[in-house]
């Protein structure tokens, strides 16, 4: 059974889904950290697309949810080291190449026969899982998702103006909507939920009774 979440950069997706799913006792899949975890790979590859590709195909990825969604590469802890701006600025570029998505995908697919999962990202909605049993594309406008990216990168004491985190954020969004292979858009079926007319904790209740009406959860 899946529940999805789509959505620009910066929208809230992945701090509420992740809430979903200790209310729910759920699990959490962070689509977005997978991408990111590749683009370190292709980071460390230099860039170089043989070498990246081979690299992929022989990469031991995997990922846990216990507090927070955990990310491991080839034995490496790699959660805190996938946020890094270096990441965030090659990740729209790497997520845009089809065998990267297929990769992706295919670990999504697996990952999601076993158990409950509510899953975010850009297109999972519409291309990834397009029968999901509920759905949700959660916006904000794009001033309000730099701020809260902008706050969230310096209490980690990552150093980047505001003007560069808005313009970065920008630049995915014009990305990750214009790419030819599964584009950033709203399902058809899919709820809106604007996290900018919420407080966190509504918007939490509201996705949580949204979810409870549509589907049952043991
Ligand atoms: O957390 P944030 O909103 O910054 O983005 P993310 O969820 O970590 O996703 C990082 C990037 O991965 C996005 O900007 C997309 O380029 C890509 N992505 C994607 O193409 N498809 C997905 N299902 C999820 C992420």
């Amino acid at each position: 059974m899946i529940v999805v979440i789509d959505g620009p950069a910066g929208s809230g997706k992945s701090s509420t889904a992740r809430a979903v799913a200790h209310e729910l006792n759920i699990q959490y899949l962070d689509s977005g950290a997978l991408y990111r975890a590749v683009t370190y790979l292709f980071l460390k590859s230099e860039q170089s697309l043989p070498a990246f590709f081979e690299s992929l195909y022989s990469a031991k990825l995997s990922f846990e949810f216990g507090n927070e969604f955990q990310v491991n590469l080839n034995g490496e802890d790699i959660t805190s080291a996938i946020r890094d701006p270096k990441v965030s600025a090659q990740v729209s570029t790497v997520a845009a190449m089809p065998k990267v998505r297929e990769y992706i995908n295919d670990l999504m697919n697996n990952a999601v026969q076993q158990d409950v999962y509510i899953a975010d990202g850009r297109d999972l909605g519409t291309a990834v899982f397009p029968n999901a049993d509920c759905k949700f594309f959660m916006i904000a406008d794009l001033e309000t998702r730099a701020k809260r990216r902008h706050q969230e990168l310096s209490l980690k004491g990552l150093q980047m103006s505001y003007s560069e985190v808005f313009a970065e954020i920008k630049q995915r969004d014009r990305l990750d909507s214009t790419r030819e292979k599964d584009p950033l858009k709203k399902a058809d079926d899919a709820i809106v939920v604007d996290s900018s007319t919420f407080s966190f904790d509504e918007q939490v209740q509201y996705i949580v009774s949204r979810i409870k009406e549509t589907i049952t959860i043991e």
